[in-house]
């Protein structure tokens, strides 16, 4: 990793951003716990998503389990096919994603979507090797393996169940239920925040990619003949594109454009998916995202997960590096199709015509004396047959005879045996699939490019200083307060202040260990937007002035103490 990374990674231990897991027992790859920073961080980034993709789109927000029963997974088509390659070396035995040899060892860019024998032609070709232990990986099988973690619900395994490689699933199974609370109506969108599962054969670069994370997800229904989005909106964002047709292109070319120009032109082909980009770009750059460090970039088809039918990744640099944020999905009605096949229940909605139509419906009413002994008695089944056979081609009783399959077996029957009437009929309206547009937002990955986007090093008074340029809007604290010396009025003083401005919702800490300088510059390298200090003039002072430090310039000025709470809550709103 580059120096940032690394310097990143250590600032966020020591200071309590995150760090791996279970440390005690000497830590197992893929598994990070927040720590008090990373946690607040994190919560705030999720409240953001939440307002913006939740209420301000007034969608509704579920929650989920994360363990599902395996006709589920059956369904969505993960147990067949949610596998990444996998190489093993014959040296140290240590397994790699073969996929990700191949693409940092020969910059072979587009390996993800290579089949298995063409990935195992080029690690040949390049004489690739272990990442581990630095052995030849030539000749060595590449083979799928499942990324979905199993368990056994209840005693025995009879009932296999799987932790959800994403949380969408726990909204489209619900779908049946959840349109109910809709109103039946599209379209309609449901989110969810939750963690997600993948056995990742290689968890790599810290929180980037985990073994458990967290996703936040958001599933749109829509009637893909009616509805439309309000793309003036966001017609007018501007955003860097990385096309699919230019992937490969030396180089790469990336597009300055807008959402709406981009839509125009066809360089994005949904206009839904382009809707979602057009209100994502605003909200990453809120967050802290550095605009300049980002691009949407299309997925090529072979590169598309086995629902998708167009892609687009949200993307940001990290030393040199682009790495996937998000996914903005086009699922078409795939998932609630499959449902709907493997479950039996309805996954549909009725959409009612503007007019009722008329309709012709051929009936069929046959001559039960003599349908009866012919079948065993199972006459239904025979009317029943007819009945498909007249919805679908009227012309084939213009003959003598007609033809049915019953349980492997032709039959003939006579036409003169058979009632035939044609009956017209008033339709209110008929039942559609939806489909589905999908932005899904790895969270884990987000806090990461916002931490090092916002690391920051300078000089303050000839002495190096490290600072995280964080929002205010998601700092995770918001305010440090401390007494200049150890005196107990000035602590009191201060504590107070503290008190207050806890009260007016904002995250604060206290502190009164070291000397001012080293205070502030701990509370610098936490992203901390302002800090509070309480000195001898406070306690002078009619007007109980404190001093006001701001984080990026390291300015200082004397306010109020009791104008404080609302004058940084206005701050903290934005
Ligand atoms: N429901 C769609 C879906 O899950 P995805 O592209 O596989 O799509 C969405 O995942 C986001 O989840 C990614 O863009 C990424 O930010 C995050 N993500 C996926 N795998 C991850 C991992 N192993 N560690 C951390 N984040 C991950």
């Amino acid at each position: 990793p580059d120096a940032t990374s690394e310097k990143l990674v250590e600032l966020a231990k020591r200071r309590g951003y995150f760090f791996q897991s279970s440390g005690a027992y000497g830590g197992v790859g893929g598994f990070y716990t927040f720590g008090p920073q990373g946690a607040a961080l994190k919560g705030n980034v999720e409240d953001a998503w939440r307002d913006r993709f939740a209420v301000a789109e007034g969608n509704m927000e579920i929650d989920a389990p994360t363990i599902m029963p395996e006709p589920v997974f059956e369904a969505s088509g993960h147990l067949e096919g949610f596998d990444d390659m996998l190489v093993e070396c014959p040296e140290c035995g240590e397994s790699h994603r073969a996929d990700h040899v191949v693409e940092d060892d020969t910059e072979y860019e587009d390996a993800e979507s290579l089949p298995i024998p063409e990935v195992e032609e080029v690690i040949a070709e390049y004489e690739l090797v272990c990442p581990s232990c630095g052995a030849g990986l030539a000749g060595q099988a590449v083979e799928a393996f499942n990324l979905m973690f199993a368990t056994n619900i209840g005693p025995g395994d009879s009932q296999p169940g799987y932790l959800r490689p994403e949380t969408a699933q726990g909204i489209f199974v619900e779908f049946p239920r959840l349109k109910e609370y809709a109103r039946n109506r599209l379209p309609f969108g449901v989110t969810q925040i939750g963690r997600a599962y993948r056995n990742e054969i290689s968890p790599r670069r810290s929180i980037i990619r985990t073994r458990e994370f967290t996703q936040a997800e958001l599933e749109y229904f829509i009637d893909p003949e009616e509805n439309e989005p309000a793309l003036e909106q966001v017609a007018d964002v501007e955003v860097t594109l990385y096309p699919a047709s230019e992937q490969n292109a030396e180089d790469g070319t990336e597009i300055e454009t807008t959402i709406g120009a981009a839509v125009d032109d066809g360089t994005i082909t949904s206009p839904w998916v382009a809707y979602f980009l057009g209100v994502a770009k605003p909200w990453y750059d809120a967050v802290g995202v550095d605009m300049d460090r980002f691009r949407f970039r299309q997925h090529l088809s072979g590169e598309r997960a086995h629902y998708a039918a167009d892609c687009w990744d949200a993307e940001s640099e990290i030393d040199g590096n682009w790495i996937e944020m998000a996914g903005f999905a086009y699922r078409s009605d795939y998932d609630l199709s499959k449902h709907a096949e493997h479950s039996g229940d309805r996954f549909t909605i009725f959409k009612q015509y503007d007019e009722p139509k008329t309709v012709e419906r051929a009936t069929v009413d046959p001559d039960m004396s003599y349908l009866g002994p012919e079948f065993g008695g199972d006459a239904q089944a025979v009317v029943q047959k007819l009945e498909e056979l007249a919805a679908r081609e009227r012309s084939a009783f213009d003959g003598d005879s007609v033809e049915i399959d019953l349980e492997g077996e032709t039959h003939e029957i006579p036409v003169d045996k058979t009632d035939f009437s044609v009956e017209e009929q008033t339709e209110a309206g008929e039942h559609i699939v939806p489909h589905v547009i999908e932005p899904s937002f790895g969270v884990d990955r987000l806090v990461y490019t916002v931490l090092h986007h916002a690391y920051r090093e300078d000089e303050v008074a000839g002495e190096e200083r490290t600072f995280l340029e964080l929002e205010p809007e998601v700092a995770p604290t918001f305010v440090g307060v401390f007494p200049l010396q150890n005196d107990d009025d000035l602590e009191d003083e201060a504590r107070e202040i503290a008190a207050d401005l806890r009260e007016a919702g904002l995250s604060v800490t206290y502190d009164d260990s070291g000397n001012i300088g080293r205070r502030y510059r701990r509370q610098d390298e936490v992203g901390t937007p302002f800090c509070v200090t309480v000195d001898y003039e406070t306690l002078e002072d009619e007007a109980t002035t404190v001093t006001v430090r701001e984080r990026d310039t390291t300015d200082q000025k004397r306010l109020p103490a009791a104008a404080l709470p609302e004058t940084l809550s206005a701050i903290r709103a934005g």
